[in-house]
């Protein structure tokens, strides 16, 4: 195989991680990152580029890239994966009717529904008084955006009140606009969660070890949801052995089958977001990309060299995944107020002293005159492997303390 230039799409810590692997490879030739970030500037070539396809194609072009791989959902629902194909250049990223996917809850629960794979019960509204109805003296129930609402299109309900609530600022008041004509209200699943992203293509599938993410801004999952406060892989306590084969059996291949049978090509990562309730898998949602911060934990335990599996799909294959032993712990950095509004434009210190296998993946990163500054809600990622969950967690938050901003905060409690 020859050298390979590379194009990566996004600026968070998961490509933070995607780069750092990418580049390990020797079949990567230059890499080159749009946008980027302070921490990526140091790892690949960051061009702060507009986001239409035609520049980032023309981009791609000039510079002679061979491969992108798209990080965020947004350009692949809005159907980059196609507009670089046409131009013959492949990509790492589903088509834009196979993004629909994670574009559209409703798309994805009939689905669900007609290949049976298992996931909350669900109803679909577009009026807002057929749903206030609905709702009224139901418990327990999740009212959800059909359309895309960066993260925060789902409310997780104990009372009919709440949901009552959430409906009116979803349909009446138009919070998320048009991606709320239409929602969804659920049933409740109370469970563990659990990550499973699949490598995906015409020729089957490969799932990642499964990781789990913990959501909740604070400690023992209280506050308000975010992307993503820390993930670890793999998340053996919520799927062991049993339950993995349940997951391929009642979730991977039906899907599988139904993507075939109606025809619909998907080629990428297809990320299934699940709840475990006593013992049985749920599907919450499926993303068509690879999770942050999920990535950043992953990737650390993959023994494969990236570029050779995407050139293995590519040429229509499906690679063996091999993967190291033991645990890794990914703790997210974030600015005080996170997800509210948060300051930036604060210094990061970084001790001398921080041990060389600790992984430092940044997102909401400056570099300005050698120093990085914060320049979002999550700043960065430190992740850490070791042979068991404990001695991970151990290296992650030894490494933590080494790293200071003013209002930083992380939880405590990544792999407990
Ligand atoms: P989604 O974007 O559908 O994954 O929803 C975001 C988060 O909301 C999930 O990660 C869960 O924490 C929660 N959630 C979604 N659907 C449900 C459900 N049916 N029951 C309980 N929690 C849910
Ligand atoms: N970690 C959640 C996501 O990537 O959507």
């Amino acid at each position: 195989m020859k050298k390979i230039n590379v194009l990566v799409i996004g600026s968070g810590g998961r490509e933070h991680a995607l780069v750092w692997k990418i580049k390990q490879s020797p079949f990567a030739g230059k890499v080159f990152v749009a946008p980027g970030n302070g921490g990526i500037s140091r790892d690949a070539k960051i061009f702060d580029l507009p986001a239409d396809f035609e520049t980032l194609a023309s981009f791609a072009e000039n510079r002679k890239i061979g491969y992108v791989v798209v990080g965020p959902e947004v350009p692949l629902i809005n159907g980059i994966a196609d507009f670089f194909a046409n131009r013959g250049i492949p990509v790492f990223g589903p088509s834009r009717e196979a993004a629909m996917l994670e574009g559209s809850k409703i798309f994805a629960k009939k689905f669900m529904k007609k290949n049976r794979i298992p996931t909350a019960e669900f109803e679909i509204f577009d009026k807002p008084e057929d749903a206030i109805k609905f709702v009224k003296n139901r418990k327990n129930i999740v009212v959800k955006a059909d359309g895309l609402c960066a993260g925060k299109g789902v409310v997780v309900c104990d009372t009919g009140e709440e949901a009552h609530n959430a409906i009116k600022r979803i349909m009446a008041d138009k919070i998320f606009g048009s991606a709320g004509e239409r929602i969804v209200i659920e049933r409740k699943l109370v469970g563990e969660e659990a990550s499973v992203l699949v490598l995906f293509s015409d020729k089957g599938y490969v799932p990642l070890i499964p990781a789990r993410d913990h959501k909740p801004a604070f400690d023992g999952g209280r506050g308000p949801n975010t992307g993503g406060m820390g993930a670890y892989a793999p998340a053996i306590s919520a799927i062991s052995e049993k339950i993995s084969g349940k997951i391929e059996r009642e979730i991977i291949k039906p899907l599988a089958e139904g993507i075939r049978r109606e025809g619909i090509s998907y080629f990428g990562v297809l990320y299934i977001g699940l709840m475990i309730v006593n013992g049985a898998p749920y599907v919450l949602e499926f993303n068509v990309r690879f999770g942050d911060p999920e990535t950043q934990a992953i990737l650390p335990l993959l023994k494969n060299d990236l570029m050779e599996v995407f050139m293995e799909m590519e040429d229509g294959g499906l690679p063996a995944l091999v993967w190291e032993n033991g645990f890794c712990v990914d703790v997210v950095l974030a600015s005080g107020g996170y997800p509210g509004k948060c300051e930036t434009g604060k210094k990061i210190t970084f001790a001398k002293n921080i041990p060389s296998d600790i992984m430092i993946f940044h997102a909401g990163t400056e570099l300005k005159n050698g120093n990085f500054f914060t320049s979002g809600g999550r700043v960065l990622n430190v992740a850490a492997c070791g042979g068991s969950l404990k001695k991970a967690r151990e290296k992650v938050y030894g490494a933590v303390s080494k790293i200071g901003f003013e209002g930083m905060f992380y939880r405590k409690d990544i792999g407990k």
